[in-house]
């Protein structure tokens, strides 16, 4: 079996020993081009060239859980794509977020800039129940981030393509359930995949209809959220700030608004990172499920882009 490894802003060596310790049968090489042909493609962000060339790949194994950047390239027709299923992401995630709405909720930034000027000054404490969650996205990440927040007893809603029932949580399914998902939340969590459905799905009609003092959180992908309304949105009052780790362009760039809004925090899209040891466990466990003939799970939906 032949394993070829292409992937972008990747250190290779690692990966390669990684998963030659775990297939000793298997050959496993970096990618170059002409190089030949192999079976199964561990991959980030691939040029298109590797694609082309890779005629006979079984399957495209993605070192991440979305997939948007693999979606714009033309694909082998026949080999399935697979993503990272969790894989020590989702404890990262629910990490994160819980640390963002906390922070929010309990005005932490504000005593943080108070205690720096040696302040020792008390804030009225707020109610959880005027701080209804709602996670766009209840997948391997966004249930269990939606798990989370319910067992710090925040009031959690749950948005998804399909009706779920997640224990704790008050779940929408589908656009046409989307407007009373936002009219019941305050606090918006985007773990939604970037696919067209789902791009700008962050919008001044949209981030309108979140209740007053509304606050936004994003870590799903850049392009999920249309940065000026945020902005005006949040300098006009109706929003009161956003945590962000994901952006259109990143590195975020210098001169952007985001980096100096004192409403705005931002991290350098780090709320859930690509476990090595775990994804190597998964991906080598996949492969071997695929060379028995067996199902596995993270299969991607080429038609719905996730
Ligand atoms: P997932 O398991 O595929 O879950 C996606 C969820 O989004 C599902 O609940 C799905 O609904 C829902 N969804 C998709 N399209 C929708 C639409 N048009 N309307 C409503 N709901 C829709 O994905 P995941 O593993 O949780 O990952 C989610 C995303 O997080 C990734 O795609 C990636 O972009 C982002 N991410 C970011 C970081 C970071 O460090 N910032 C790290 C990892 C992942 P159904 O359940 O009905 O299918
Ligand atoms: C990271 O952003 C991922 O999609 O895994």
């Amino acid at each position: 079996m032949h394993i070829t490894f292409c992937c972008t802003d990747t250190k290779a060596e690692p990966w390669l020993d990684g998963l030659r310790a775990a297939l000793p049968g298997a050959t496993v090489t970096q990618w170059q081009a002409g190089a030949a042909q192999a079976d199964y493609a561990v991959v980030w962000a691939p040029p298109q060239q590797f694609l082309d060339e890779q005629m006979a790949l079984k399957a495209i194994l993605n070192i991440g859980a979305g997939v948007d950047a693999l979606m714009k390239l033309k694909l082998p027709a026949k080999a399935k794509v697979i993503r990272l299923d969790d894989a020590g992401m989702a404890v990262q995630m629910a990490e994160y977020v819980c640390q963002a709405v906390v922070r929010h909720f309990r005005e932490l930034d504000v005593y943080e800039t108070e205690t720096a000027q040696q302040n020792w000054a008390f804030r009225k404490p707020r109610n959880r129940v005027d701080f209804p969650v709602g996670v766009m996205g209840l997948g391997a990440l966004g249930e269990r981030v939606a798990q989370a927040l319910h067992s710090f007893e925040f009031p959690v809603n749950g948005w998804s393509r399909s009706a779920k029932s997640v224990n704790g949580v008050q779940c929408f399914g589908g656009l046409g359930e989307l407007d009373n998902f936002l009219r019941a939340t305050r606090i918006l969590v985007c773990l939604l995949p970037l696919t067209p459905d789902t791009r700008d799905i962050m919008r001044r009609e949209t981030l309108s209809k979140l209740q007053l003092g509304g606050y936004v959180i994003n870590v799903a992908r850049g392009a999920h959220l249309v940065d000026e309304d945020l902005l005006s949105l949040v300098d006009s009052g109706h929003l009161s700030g956003a945590t962000l780790d994901v952006f259109r362009t990143e590195p975020l760039p210098q001169a952007h608004p985001f980096w100096q809004h004192p409403k705005i925090n931002v991290t350098p899209h780090v709320s859930a990172r690509t476990l090595r040891d775990e994804s190597i466990h998964q991906i080598v466990g996949k492969i071997a499920a695929l060379e028995r003939g067996e199902g596995v799970a993270g299969i991607v939906d080429i038609q719905r882009g996730y």
